[in-house]
């Protein structure tokens, strides 16, 4: 099981050659395949590793949606770099555990180091630094945890209320319920939150009561960027902990046009970016910055006798900043994306997704039968295909996709089912948005209906 055979030995050979013809042809995998076979019974004696490569090449991959296809246009996807999944294959290859210094040598320094870059994009001062988590949602438990750890007072007393946008990601919803927390929801989920609705909400409050206030940096629904300067002169005039949720927006601080839009995250005592959403890494990778790490260490740190010999004082371990302990070397895609291609093409990257929003949005306006809903703030565009009920939306969605085009799905925004398009793929050109408008305005399928116009709720 542990020593390869020679036809374990071709399995691995043939790994590297898929690797190289999957990255070569992303666009190429659409529609995903129905399994041609039911999937194996687990025997005593097994069907071997290039028994179990060809089910995975043949049968179980092919039928997953790759996101990295140029037309994915769904939820938030992602497009790893050839380099980020590179590295991220030999993670594996190297049984690496990236939970402490004692063990990851300079798979640390290197996690550390894609850390700070991170860190110096937001802003955050040179003492920041954090670890990198499975996702956005361990993102936000950890920062939130971190902060009631900080918050709870000599007399023990622990604060339980969590102030977020009406825009929060679901995952601070499930946060406060994961910790026993109240969430007091502020604003409106149409517009970002501002100063005032934290101070309405903050108000009534008694401030020791208070773990944090969640701003977002680029909605999940719609890309809409919180108040961020202002409702961080707030929480820092209140003595309340600011949570800034960037894991799906915070790339965009490489972008200059995009940028100013991000002013006052560098004053938060916390923030989510996800490398694997918008800066290019194999799932899973997100990072949790701090300001001030201490803080967050004193919250997570684990102790048990078996563990001294890794928590020797100033050591700096991966595994100290989050809710985790075992972890793998998630950061290294990271890293070795940014060594390889520098950080110039990152921002090209970036910038090149949200010119092709922009093209989208142009599209969108420009056809008789599509209008936008919101202007694009980051590269999220929201809008309607005039006529449309919210069956017509899903019987395309699912057409699109039975067919080839791409995965485009519904949302609501104010009450109305409308189309959704994120892009965090630089590889999405506009001929794929073309191709996705001409099959939007010849669409057929779906229930004929009168034509309706502007923003009719849904019944
Ligand atoms: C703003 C925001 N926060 C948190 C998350 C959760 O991240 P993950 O899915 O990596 O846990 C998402 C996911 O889309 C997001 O967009």
């Amino acid at each position: 099981m542990h020593h390869p055979l020679p036809e374990d030995i071709d399995a691995l050979a043939d790994i590297g050659c898929w690797a190289i013809d999957r990255l070569t042809c992303r666009s190429e995998t659409l529609p995903p395949r129905e399994p041609t076979t039911a999937l194996p019974e687990f025997t005593a004696d097994g069907i071997g590793t290039a028994g179990a490569w060809s089910l995975l090449r043949d049968v179980i991959l092919p039928s997953a949606l790759p996101t990295d296809h140029s037309r994915y246009l769904a939820f938030v996807g992602g497009a790893p770099t050839v380099a980020s999944v590179l590295a991220d294959m030999a993670i594996s290859a190297a049984a690496v555990y990236a939970g402490s210094a004692l063990e990851g040598g300079a798979v640390v320094d290197a996690e550390r180091a894609a850390l700070r870059w991170l860190a110096d994009v937001v802003g955050l001062p040179v003492s920041a630094h954090g670890t990198f988590v499975s996702g956005g949602s361990l993102a936000n438990l950890s920062a939130l945890v971190a902060a009631r750890h900080d918050r709870t007072g000599p007399d023990s007393s622990v604060p339980s209320i969590i102030i977020a946008g009406a825009t929060a990601h679901a995952s601070v919803h499930s946060a406060a319920m994961i910790m026993g927390c109240q969430l007091v929801v502020a604003g409106s989920p149409d517009r970002p939150l501002t100063a005032d609705d934290v101070r309405r909400a903050l108000d009534p409050l008694d401030r020791d009561q208070v773990v944090a206030v969640v701003a977002c940096a680029g909605a999940t629904n719609t890309g809409a960027i919180d108040r961020l300067d202002e409702i961080a002169q707030l929480c820092a005039t209140s003595g309340v902990w600011l949570h800034v949720d960037a894991a799906y927006g915070g790339a965009a601080m490489l972008s200059a046009s995009a940028r100013d839009k991000f002013r006052g995250i560098e004053f938060a005592d916390s923030v989510t970016i996800d490398p694997h959403k918008w800066l290019f890494t194999p799932f899973d990778c997100a990072a949790v910055l701090y300001r001030d790490p201490e803080r967050a260490r004193s919250a997570h740190r684990q102790s048990a006798h078996y563990l001294d010999p890794a928590n020797v004082e100033n050591a700096d371990n991966p595994a100290d900043y989050a809710v985790h302990l075992t972890r793998r070397a998630r950061g290294i895609p990271l890293w070795a994306s940014l060594v390889a291609n520098g950080t110039a093409a990152y921002c090209d990257a970036v910038e090149r997704c949200l010119e092709i929003a922009t093209y989208a949005a142009k599209q969108i306006e420009e056809c008789d039968v599509l209008e936008l809903v919101t202007e694009p703030e980051l590269s999220v565009i929201l809008f309607r295909r005039v006529g449309w009920a919210p069956q017509d939306y899903s019987n395309w969605s699912s057409h699109a996709v039975r067919t080839g085009l791409g995965l485009i799905t519904p949302t609501k925004f104010k009450d109305e089912t409308v189309l959704r398009m994120c892009f965090v793929n630089p590889l999405t050109q506009a001929s794929d948005v073309d191709l996705i408008m001409d099959s939007l305005s010849q669409a057929t399928i779906g229930v004929p209906r009168l034509p309706r116009t502007g923003s009719q709720r849904d019944e």
